[in-house]
């Protein structure tokens, strides 16, 4: 496994790799749910090159960019152990030198949700996004469903700029009492693990409810309100049910829509979603 952190050095490490080529782009501190983009990565191409960076642009002031989780030792022992073929570290400077001008703004999907939320957040994603793209010059790229509304704004990207890549979703990886497998999960004391069990537990309240026949998404929303209330570790921060492609908030839940939330546990912030299945009918 070539491990580089020079963009001059991954693009000479690019021209040894088999075609095609698959990207799993990260932020490290590893987990199942990278595991499993780079599985499927190893199977439908000759070989996978995988990126460790934390994007300090798609974090706000008074986010957590200097406290996420690192460990580069360990995340290069996992990947050599799944059988990655390169690895990109580059520092921030390498990414983005002082005189770095030009940012990618992916307008409608950016700006509900997490965009609202977070401002510029997607701007960053966009950015790096696209320049781990033209660095890596990869077949397909490989994101996973937990950040649904990342997914949009890539695809939007890849098909406005004529990129000339798949994007690859895979599901949720899920711990088996629910909790999506997240990076940030590592911020969670021993209480908090067992709080944030909530957020899974909404969506499936929401999906056996929405499967029972409710189809009004302001009592499905109310709903799930309320059993996350019953958490006295939880503040909601929004829950949302939208159209799956628009994200427009939606009166009448059907499918697919986006079940989506956010929610702090304490002092993090989790976010969540499922996409409702197609009607039975
Ligand atoms: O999902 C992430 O880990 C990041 O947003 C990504 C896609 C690696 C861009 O920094």
């Amino acid at each position: 496994m070539d491990t580089v952190r020079t963009i001059a050095a991954m693009r000479l490490v690019r021209t040894q790799l088999a075609e095609p080529v698959g990207f799993v782009p990260t932020m490290g501190s590893l987990h199942e749910g990278h595991l499993s983009l780079i599985r499927r990565a190893l199977v439908d191409n000759a070989s996978v090159a995988v990126s460790i960076f934390v994007n300090p642009t798609q974090f706000g002031p008074g986010e957590d960019l200097m406290r996420y989780p690192r460990d580069i030792p360990r995340d290069l022992a996992m990947l050599a152990n799944e059988g990655a073929d390169a690895v990109f570290v580059p520092d921030a400077a390498e990414m983005y030198p002082t005189n770095f001008t030009t940012w990618v703004t992916v307008e409608k999907p950016s700006e509900r949700l997490e965009g609202a939320v977070r401002p510029g957040h997607f701007r960053g994603v966009a950015t790096i996004c696209a320049k781990l793209f033209n660095i890596i010059r990869p077949a397909r790229v490989y994101f996973g469903q937990k950040d649904a509304q990342q997914v949009l704004v890539i695809k939007r990207l890849a098909t406005d700029l004529n990129l000339d890549l798949d994007i690859v979703t895979l599901p949720t990886v899920r711990a088996p009492d629910g909790l999506a497998l997240s990076s940030r999960n590592a911020y969670l004391g021993v209480e908090e693990r067992q709080a944030a069990t909530v957020l899974s537990r909404a969506l499936r309240l929401a999906e056996t409810r929405w499967l029972a026949g409710e189809r009004r998404a302001d009592v499905l929303r109310r709903e799930m309100a309320e059993l996350i209330q019953t958490e006295p570790m939880a503040q909601i921060d929004y829950i949302s049910f939208a159209d799956g492609e628009t994200l427009t908030e939606l009166e009448t839940a059907s499918a697919p829509a986006l079940i989506s939330l956010a929610v702090y546990i304490g002092q993090n912030r989790l976010i969540d979603n499922l996409v409702l299945p197609q009607a039975p009918y």
